[in-house]
């Protein structure tokens, strides 16, 4: 298996040739889940005693299992967040995937942690963190959230031990992420969820006012949301994080989606706020333009977070001699340096070009709300935020958005699926692919 022999050498050039392929589609088969039944018939027993060989193997996957996973880079998947990677940070995965590199510590990856403490320095920078404020590339917007959240807690706790047996309380929204309920059940403390659509800071200061004294001492996090998912909408930041700072509890933003927007100048303004969080995330993977999987989380006070999270171990001790450990900042140890992918396209394309795609994105949502604003049909359920539109079908119900949503997928037209405002059953587009193009979405909303 591991000695380099002709048939690798096929195996190696076959593999480049269909990763450059796909990387060109433009656009890419949108492709649909199939059944385990379907799967089982058409795919069979894979893993077999004497192996399939690496050309049957690779063929399965082109032919069978790559057409059933949906491609979220097709400008026409406005579901859930899509993503829309460049060329130069896809292309640059399959150097990091190649590389062997642990992107856990100093001692084993000093130049991809340099390399990825530039990005997140850039994205601090966007925030208006200061030049202390550092953190790590996480899986995702859930690990980043919980990662936050352990360290707040340990700041809470940190020199009071009369603290430490009582169980934690956070604060968030009814719009925030399914992600900050989960943090909060895995690390076993409450969650109180106050205000309406946006969180502001007379809902925070309101309900931290009607703690009672045992309740505010459990209080350590206020989680507030920059782009909630179903209808990208900005929390009052500036607010929460007045009522953050003179009650003494840490500020969490989670701008997994919408934290993009700091990079277009036509929307900054929304985010002022967001230098007073204590630690905040994005996910380059959604509106960054950067592949699977990648969160970028940033603590204002990195040591914080290390002392919340550094593992402790004789195995260990030789990578803790006062250099930046990657692992010393979020729940995780070994790591793939998944912040490369998004450094070589900064790299490469600067960060104008970031702004310029993001607004692009932005100018297209707008475009698409006056579509939907003069639609005899249709109707926005609430103002276009960020890159997301809600809006209804006159007379439509919840079956009829089930059966439009699943006939345009089976039929390779789009994939855009209902989501719930109010109770009601809606539409929701997100747009996060500078290749979605207004012409794209007037197709989808004429066969509407
Ligand atoms: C606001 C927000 N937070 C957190 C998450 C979770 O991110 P991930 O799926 O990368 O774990 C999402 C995902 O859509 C999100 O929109």
């Amino acid at each position: 298996m591991h000695e380099i022999t002709k048939d690798m050498e096929i195996l190696q050039q076959a593999i480049v040739r269909y990763s450059v392929e796909r990387m060109r589609m433009d656009p890419p088969e949108i492709d649909a889940p199939m059944t385990p039944e379907q799967l089982t018939a058409m795919a069979g027993q894979t893993i077999t005693d004497k192996g399939l060989g690496g050309l049957e193997a690779l063929r399965l996957f082109t032919d069978v299992l790559a057409p059933a996973c949906i491609s979220s880079d097709h400008p026409k998947f406005l579901a859930f967040v899509p993503a829309a990677p460049t060329e130069a940070s896809t292309l640059f995965d399959l150097i990091v995937g190649a590389s062997s590199i642990c992107g856990s510590t100093w001692l084993e990856s000093a130049g991809a942690t340099y390399a990825e403490n530039q990005a997140l320095r850039w994205i601090a920078d966007l925030a208006g963190f200061g030049h202390n404020a550092g953190g790590a590339f996480v899986s995702g917007g859930t690990a980043g959230n919980l990662s936050a959240l352990v360290a707040a807690r340990h700041q809470r706790r940190r020199g009071k031990t009369e603290l430490e047996p009582l169980r934690g309380l956070v604060i968030s929204s009814k719009g925030a992420h399914a992600s900050i309920k989960q943090a909060t059940y895995v690390m076993d403390v409450d969650l109180l969820e106050v205000g309406g659509d946006r969180l502001t800071g007379e809902d925070v200061e309101e309900a931290i006012t009607g703690l009672s004294e045992i309740d505010r001492k459990r209080l350590f996090a206020v989680a507030c949301t920059a782009g909630t998912t179903n209808l990208g909408i900005i929390d009052d930041m500036k607010g929460i994080g007045q009522v953050s700072d003179e009650q003494d509890v840490w500020m969490h933003v989670d701008g997994a989606y919408g934290g993009a927007g700091l990079a277009a100048p036509s929307i900054r303004e929304a985010f002022n706020g967001i230098e007073l969080a204590d630690s905040f995330i994005v996910d380059p993977h959604k509106w960054l333009f950067a592949p699977f999987d990648c969160c970028a989380l940033i603590y204002k006070d990195p040591r914080l977070a290390r002392e919340a999270h550094q593992q402790q171990g004789a195995y260990l001790e030789v990578v803790y001699d006062g250099v930046w450990n990657v692992s010393d900042y979020a729940h995780h140890l070994t790591r793939r340096a998944r912040g490369l992918p998004l450094w070589f396209s900064l790299a490469t394309h600067g960060t104008k070009a970031y702004s310029d795609a993001v607004e692009q994105t932005l100018a297209v949502a707008k475009a698409t709300a006056l579509r939907i604003e003069r639609h005899p049909d249709l109707e926005l359920v609430t103002e276009q935020n960020l890159s997301i539109c809600v809006f209804r079908k006159k007379g439509w119900h919840a079956e009829d958005y089930a059966h439009w949503s699943d006939h345009q997928l089976e039929t390779g037209q789009s994939f855009v699926t209902p989501t719930k405002h109010n109770g009601e059953t809606v539409l929701r587009f997100c747009i996060v692919n500078p290749r979605t193009t207004i012409q794209h979405i007037e197709e989808i909303l004429a066969s509407l």
